[in-house]
């Protein structure tokens, strides 16, 4: 399953040598922040568009949706972070029954864990629990679920993310079910919160997360990914002791040293922050600040259907002589790799390849067969 590379991932990735390409291509990798409906591949989102103009009675709708895939087709041009999360109701109309959500789940997986030279070695995949007439948010995890499983937890596992938009009961029932599944030995990993950065009050979520904690979900967090994210919420979701941070961009000096101290993993999302603007250049990016403080990080791609982009193409990003890349050593990118390897909540929380529950273990052997 390939998907559309462009931008600055490409530009990086053809200016390596081709033994360069190979290193990061047999390089160990893990995915630790991608978001299900932002990673379904371009050709699976058109199919089902064609689909859903076959069976809409709503030209408008249709329509509508033709002009969202249109405009990710063509790769979008994102003026602000807040014209990215424009592009989604198209993408959430497509799947928004579980046989759809299945489609575009297994093709996330394939794109990054399957083929001659997969994308990454193991990945934890996270999606937003979505309430549609043709399911609740409990069957929208399971329907994911269903897919994730058919491979070994060493290779894949699911974070339920939860939106800054949600109300209190929303974030309860999100969290509920996380945990309920895991308890029932389904592979939920950990919690996200995502979604438009300068939305909600992040004071309702502690109870929350502090309850998903005690049940062994690991947590991650967006952070300080806008200017206008303030710094007091920045400290007070540091608060909540995440695991790991998506971005974490603006971080003041308080907030440097407590992610310091606590070694809390930064998942670096470079394409992903130069097209939402947020990130001016590669060479402003915060990255380097974690790598001159040899501070754990993780490289991500967040959205490779917007942001046309793949691991490889980050990584690319990495290795490549600057002004294309960072121009970091083969040495210094394995490091990075491994600091990746060893951030997953899967080796943090979980003993490492444990196949819990044989209703598991019987998937895996199917999807071993072929089936
Ligand atoms: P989903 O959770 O599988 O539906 O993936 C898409 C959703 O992820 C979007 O609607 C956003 O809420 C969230 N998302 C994707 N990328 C970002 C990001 O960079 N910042 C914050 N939220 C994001
Ligand atoms: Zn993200």
């Amino acid at each position: 399953m390939s998907s559309t590379i462009s931008g600055p991932a490409a530009a990086a990735l053809n200016s390596l040598t081709p033994s360069q390409l190979k290193f990061i291509q047999m390089l160990p990798k893990a995915e630790l922040h991608a978001h299900l409906n932002g990673s379904i591949p371009i050709s699976v989102l058109q199919e089902l568009a064609q689909e859903f103009a076959h069976l809409s009675d709503s030209g408008l709708t249709s329509d509508a949706i033709e002009e969202g895939i249109a405009k990710l087709r063509n790769g979008v041009v994102l003026d602000e972070i807040h014209d990215f999360f424009n592009l989604f109701p198209a993408i959430y109309a497509l799947t928004s029954n579980p046989s759809n959500l299945r489609r575009a789940t297994r093709a996330v997986l394939e794109q990054f864990l399957d083929g001659e030279n997969p994308q990454c070695a193991y990945l934890e995949l996270r999606s937003t629990p979505r309430e549609t007439p043709e399911m609740n948010r409990r069957q929208y995890v399971q329907a994911i679920l269903d897919e994730v499983e058919r491979y070994p937890p060493s290779k894949t596992n699911l974070i339920v993310s939860l939106d800054r938009k949600m109300t209190g009961d929303v974030l309860r029932e999100c969290v509920e079910i996380a945990i309920g599944l895991k308890a029932e030995g389904k592979r939920v990993v950990g919690i996200d919160l995502c979604g438009d950065p300068t939305a909600g009050d992040m004071g309702v979520l502690e109870e929350h997360l502090s309850r998903a904690r005690a049940a062994g979900l690991g947590i991650t967090l967006h952070i300080a990914e806008t200017p206008a994210n303030t710094a007091a919420e920045t400290i007070q979701l540091l608060s909540y002791t995440p695991d790991r941070l998506g971005h974490a961009t603006f971080l003041n000096d308080e907030a440097k040293s407590i992610v310091l101290d606590k070694k809390m993993c930064i998942e670096i999302c470079l394409t992903s922050n130069l097209l939402c603007k947020t990130v001016s250049s590669l060479d402003a990016h915060h990255i380097r600040y974690y790598l001159q403080n040899d501070h754990p990080i993780v490289i991500c791609t967040d959205d490779t259907l917007p942001f046309r982009t793949s691991l490889v193409g980050e990584y690319a990003l990495l290795l490549a002589a600057s002004p294309l890349g960072l121009g970091l050593t083969q040495d210094e990118v394995k490091r990075v790799a491994e600091m990746g390897i060893g951030a997953t909540f899967q080796s943090r929380l979980n003993p490492p390849d444990a196949v819990r529950g044989t209703g598991q273990a019987r998937k895996v052997e199917t999807k071993a067969r072929g089936g």
